[in-house]
């Protein structure tokens, strides 16, 4: 195992009716501003809910926040936080949202360009209080300190990262989960899915509790993910999806193991370039990838296959075959297209996104790889 150190500040509120709760997380004089998407928390009742929670806070409002958070939009919340002096942040809505306003958080005091923060990893030194209401189970950004923000004017999608952003709260109602549309419900089991195996399906680190860690929270999204499509209104299906998702990237299945991110760094440029949604990328990407780094992923491969997908029979080859095949399957399952052809895209695509990791001087993604993967999905 590798040396690791592992913090996560966020307190988790999990459950029924927990929207209530608002009021005593958030510090009675703070001037609060509520942050959130494109409307759906006005059609499924949680933004009534958050109104009641804080009725007698001084309290604003900034929507509009899309999916996949513009850079631009986020700029607007930053000059109207400074105008009206702003000392909270609630975000209520999907990863976008939580993204987004952990993007505004940080650049409200910044005294560069904000856009550094991203681009340029620059290092802030303060960023306003955070507390989120999560509506999307997928992301993880509830409980970590990362951001994924996309620049429209130059279709850039860069993240960046800093203990600074984790949320002092997240409150977790898995009934607010109920009104998702089945892309979305899909999208997030996909990208939790892909979150695990980007900290586990790499070289073995004999590290066997982050091991069956990961490999339990697959099997859930495995078992309740399917269900969540099937029986939207179960609560206690919507409550272990928003739990997987969450413990898929808080940080503990990451301690002490190899990481590679290749998948979600190659699926940003699709959604970036195409407009792909991010769950969809991944689908289209993985498997392409765990082709292309066969060798390091071998073991963990077989390992999944046997431990996940209960895959006994064969050759080594084939039993990693077959468990690839099980995983482009379970995303089928889900009603999510894996092949770039479903989307719309030809060949023509994978030059475009190989020049960015050129031109980026990535250490690890080779234009070369990349076209490797990519070609492979068509
Ligand atoms: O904008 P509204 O109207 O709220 O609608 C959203 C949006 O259209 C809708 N939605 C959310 N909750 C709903 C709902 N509709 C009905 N009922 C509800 N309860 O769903 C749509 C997608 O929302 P979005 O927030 O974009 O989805 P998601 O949570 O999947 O977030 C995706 C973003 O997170 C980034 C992605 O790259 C992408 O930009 N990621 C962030 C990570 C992190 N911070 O750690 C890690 C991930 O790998 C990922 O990269
Ligand atoms: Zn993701």
């Amino acid at each position: 195992m590798e040396n690791f150190s592992y913090h996560n500040p966020v307190k988790i509120i999990f459950g029924r009716q927990t929207i209530a709760q608002l009021a005593n997380e958030i510090p009675a004089n703070a001037k609060v501003l509520m942050t959130y998407g494109g409307g759906s928390i006005k059609k499924n009742g949680v933004y009534e809910q958050v109104k009641a929670a804080l009725a007698g806070f001084d309290l604003l409002e900034f929507g509009g926040i899309e999916p996949n958070p513009h850079y631009e939009t986020c700029m607007k919340a930053v000059e109207l936080i400074r105008k009206e002096k702003v000392a909270f942040l609630l975000a209520v809505g999907g990863g976008s949202v939580v993204d987004g306003t952990k993007l505004i958080a940080a650049a409200v005091s910044f005294a560069g360009n904000p856009w550094d923060i991203v681009a340029r990893r620059a290092p802030f030194a303060s960023a306003l209080p955070i507390g989120v209401v999560l509506t999307l189970p997928a992301t993880g950004t509830e409980m970590n300190g990362n951001s994924v923000v996309t620049r429209a004017a130059t279709q850039e999608k860069l993240s960046f990262s800093s203990p600074l952003v984790y949320p002092k709260f997240s409150i977790l109602d898995p009934e607010t989960t109920y009104s998702l549309p089945p892309r979305q419900i899909s999208n997030g089991v996909v990208d939790a899915f892909v979150h695990v195996a980007e900290q586990y399906m790499n070289p073995p680190a004999n590290a066997p509790l982050q091991d069956y860690y990961a490999e339990s929270i697959l099997k859930v999204l495995i078992e309740e993910g399917p269900r969540a499509l099937s029986a939207p209104q179960d609560y206690n299906v919507r409550a272990n999806v928003m739990w997987a998702a969450t413990m898929a990237l808080n940080g503990l299945i990451a301690c002490g193991v190899p990481q590679d991110w290749s998948t979600h760094e190659i699926g940003h440029e699709l959604t970036a370039l195409h407009g792909l949604d991010h769950g969809q990328t991944l689908a289209v990407v993985m498997p392409g990838v765990w082709r292309t780094l066969r060798a390091q992923k071998f073991d963990k491969l077989l390992q999944m296959g046997k431990r996940v997908f209960g895959i006994a029979g064969g050759s080594p080859e084939e039993r990693v075959e077959a468990a690839i095949d099980a995983t482009e399957n379970f995303f089928r399952s889900l009603g999510t297209k894996t092949k770039l052809a479903e989307y719309g895209l030809d060949e023509t695509v994978i030059e475009p996104v190989a020049q960015r990791f050129a031109a980026r001087q990535h250490p690890f993604i080779t234009p070369d790889m990349v076209r490797k993967v990519l070609r492979q999905r068509l």
